[in-house]
């Protein structure tokens, strides 16, 4: 099976380096110094104990009219604001054309994005508790393990999600195939939801979301505007997730959240599918979100400030 991940960020890095070890991987991105890095120097993973995991068989392209083998699997982990673009410029090239299509981005609107170009029923879905940090272009640090779970929106008719769910545990990464990716997407943006915006804003680790009790009351204030959207539209989840929430803010307690990173680097966040995605819909269902609109205002302002000083 040969597979291009499509953006070599913190996540695309990690599972590059470990599905390196039993397949022929490619990374596609479009920043030039991601691409030379890979290509002369591999990726470098920091393991959670200290050490260094060197990957020197990949190769990396910007273009993808380099891509001249039959790419088997596409991994999306680009931001989800760039979705869309990528899926545009890699769906006509005749390499890939065949390929499935795994998205493991945060936020809404990925599997549309992806459906515009590529067959909806090649399409996999699916959400990852991997943790890394881009250190550099390149090289990432792991942060911890977690499950990958992968499915597909079009039920009954389901592209092949479990030689997917096999070739990432011939990588080493736990993986499980997942009957309902609609409701694993909505939890996912939940804890999003809950986490990334208040990190970005103000600076905190994911920890300090439980420890400052109004941190926490804003998180649950946020959470609780999305499952009232998420109800309207017929997902249901748990009314107290919130305590969920709080749990992965306090497992990754020592994580600046991506969106958090983002800002830090003075890049662009993905809070129009984040937060934003639940004040759209909230509109569209007619279910006020105060607290989400407040917090994707700031993050805005907090965006556009810091490319302003760059
Ligand atoms: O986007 C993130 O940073 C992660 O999804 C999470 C779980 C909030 C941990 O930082």
């Amino acid at each position: 099976m040969k597979v291009v991940i499509v953006g070599a960020g913190a996540l695309g890095c990690l599972l590059g380096a470990r599905l390196a070890a039993v397949t022929k991987v490619y990374f596609f991105d479009i920043d030039p110094q991601t691409v030379n890095a890979i290509n002369s120097s591999g990726i470098f993973v920091e393991e959670r104990d200290g050490s260094i995991t060197e990957v020197r068989n990949v190769e990396a392209v910007e273009d993808h009219s380099e891509l001249v083998d039959k790419i088997d699997l596409l991994i999306f982990c680009v931001k989800s604001y760039a979705t869309r673009n990528a899926a545009e410029l890699l769906h006509r090239f005749p390499a890939l054309s065949s390929a499935l299509c795994l998205t493991l981005q945060n936020g809404l609107g990925n599997y549309e994005a992806l459906a515009e170009f590529f067959d909806p029923l090649r399409i996999l879905v699916g959400s990852t508790a991997q943790g890394a940090t881009l250190i550099a272009p390149g090289r990432v640090r792991h942060g911890g393990n977690g499950p990958t779970y992968i499915g597909s929106l079009q039920r009954g008719k389901d592209a092949d999600i479990s030689e997917t769910v096999r070739l990432f545990r011939k990588a080493g990464l736990e993986a499980y195939e997942h009957g309902d990716v609609e409701k694993l997407l909505w939890e996912k943006l939940l804890i999003n939801v809950g986490i990334n915006a208040i990190t970005a804003i103000t600076g905190i680790l994911n920890g300090s979301i439980v420890e400052i009790p109004e941190a926490r009351n804003l998180c649950c204030e946020a959470v609780k505007e999305a499952l009232e959207v998420a109800a309207r539209k017929g997902i249901a989840l748990p009314e107290n997730y919130c305590e969920k929430v709080l749990e992965v803010a306090n497992a990754t307690g020592k994580n600046r959240s991506s969106m958090g990173q983002d800002i830090d680097r003075g890049r662009r966040t993905e809070i129009d599918t984040i937060n934003g995605a639940i004040v759209k819909l909230g509109m569209e269902l007619d279910v006020p979100t105060p607290v989400n609109r407040t917090l994707t205002q700031l993050v805005k302002i907090v965006e556009r400030a810091k490319k302003g000083n760059r």
